[in-house]
């Protein structure tokens, strides 16, 4: 292998991903150049383990030293993140919205209990399946009722059976998620049987931030944890919200050797920069993110693309969902074939048939853009070759410029 096969790599990739395709991926977003300067820092390299511990007949507060500038870097982010999503505590320790997910679930849960989550074939999370994280921390997972014609939680029938099957622990969120739920009869179910509530905002994250989409913790929710990386345009990492102190506590219990140990302080330096810029331009964003994917969506229903729930407006979030098996009718592809074929001309997008405007409105494009993206994806659905139409639209957008 060439010594320079590595960074010869990354510059094909930021050529790639960053100067010549268009991502359309809703789980994930572009990070700002100085987010991105943070991630290669030295921070990356050190360590700073708060053990409080006994040892050798002195109290150690820190097993390492040098940890001066680090240990105010995690008090600061954790300050700004509880400005930015209204609450009293804050972690962000977590590596990613998965380890966020055990944390929370590990900290609210014991062996035994019940676990409820939207079901994966209804766009939950596939890990609160019972062969993931249910199987390895002892719970017994079921599925919430939903309501696949207007894609939402069936919230009434849901509340009738959390006070029924009194679980331990309920999940909202989604990992395909286009409008907000109604929290409500779930909350006052959730009181009736004692059970957490929580709320999964690794997708919808960056609209929480901005003000939009909902406000989990104000409706009802107990913690609130998630992706830094999808709709909320930070490193790629996970966070945990709440104004509970005994579940902020279980919380603090079950991080140093339990679930992590180093956090990477580079990530966590980079997270409270982007909690800085979403403090000053996420409701912009944000607002900006569901405008576009509601624009977006009428732009490719009338050029032919079967986008679902025109009737709800499309969408509330920075998703919209195509119709698989009208896909297939149309441009005569499965949704898998018709992704890689999409990604010949430089336009990303996943298998399963979400778009996501995140990044696309993180870099700039507003609603007065969005006919010529509808217009390039449509010829590129019909075979047609338009990687320097994707260039040339992609470089009218430079991240230095946008959202400062
Ligand atoms: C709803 C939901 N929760 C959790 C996760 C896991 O997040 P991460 O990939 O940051 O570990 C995902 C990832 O796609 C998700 O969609």
């Amino acid at each position: 292998m060439k010594n320079t096969y590595f960074l010869d790599s990354m510059r094909a990739q930021e050529k790639w991903r960053q100067e010549d395709s268009i991502n359309l991926l809703p789980s994930e977003n572009s990070a700002s150049p100085q987010v991105r300067a943070l991630l290669s820092s030295d921070f990356g390299n050190r360590y700073t383990l708060p053990i409080n511990t006994e040892y050798a007949g002195e109290f150690l507060e820190n097993a390492y030293r040098g940890t001066r500038i680090t240990t105010d870097v995690e008090k600061r982010a954790e300050e700004v993140c509880r400005e930015v999503f209204g609450s009293k505590h804050a972690c962000v320790q977590p590596l990613s919205g998965h380890i966020a997910a055990m944390i929370a679930i590990v900290s609210t849960t014991k062996r035994g209990d019940g676990l409820c989550a939207i079901a994966s074939d209804k766009g939950g999370y596939d890990g609160y399946g019972q062969a993931y994280i249910p199987d390895l921390l002892g719970l017994r997972a079921s599925t919430l009722p939903f309501d696949e014609g207007v894609w939402n939680l069936d919230s009434d029938a849901a509340a009738m059976q959390i006070r029924k099957q009194k679980p331990r622990l309920v999940i909202l969120g989604a990992s395909l998620i286009l409008f907000p739920y109604d929290m409500k009869p779930v909350r006052e179910a959730c009181a009736d049987a004692g059970s957490t509530l929580v709320y999964d905002g690794s997708h919808v994250l960056g609209l929480i931030a901005g003000g939009e989409f909902q406000r989990p913790l104000k409706e009802g929710a107990d913690l609130l944890y998630g992706s830094t990386h999808k709709s909320f345009f930070g490193p790629q990492g996970g966070i945990i919200a709440t104004s509970r102190k005994d579940l902020d506590e279980a919380v603090r219990k079950n991080l140093t050797w339990r679930v992590v140990d180093n956090v990477h302080w580079n990530r966590v330096a980079a997270l409270g920069q982007a909690l800085l810029e979403m403090k000053r331009f996420g409701p912009q964003y944000a607002k900006q993110v569901v405008k576009n994917s509601q624009r977006l969506g009428r732009e490719l229903k009338e050029r032919g693309v079967p986008i679902m729930f025109e009737e709800l407006g499309y969408s509330r979030s920075h998703q919209l969902l195509m119709d698989v098996k009208e896909l297939k009718a149309v441009f005569g592809k499965g949704v898998n074939d018709f992704s890689v074929m999409m990604e010949k001309s430089n336009l990303i997008i996943d298998s399963v048939g979400r778009l996501g405007t995140g990044e696309i409105t993180r870099l700039g494009m507003k609603e007065r853009h969005l006919p010529e993206l509808a217009d390039l994806f449509v010829e590129a659905a019909k075979g047609k070759d338009v990687r320097k139409k994707a260039r040339a639209l992609r470089n009218q957008f430079d991240m230095e410029y946008r959202f400062r």
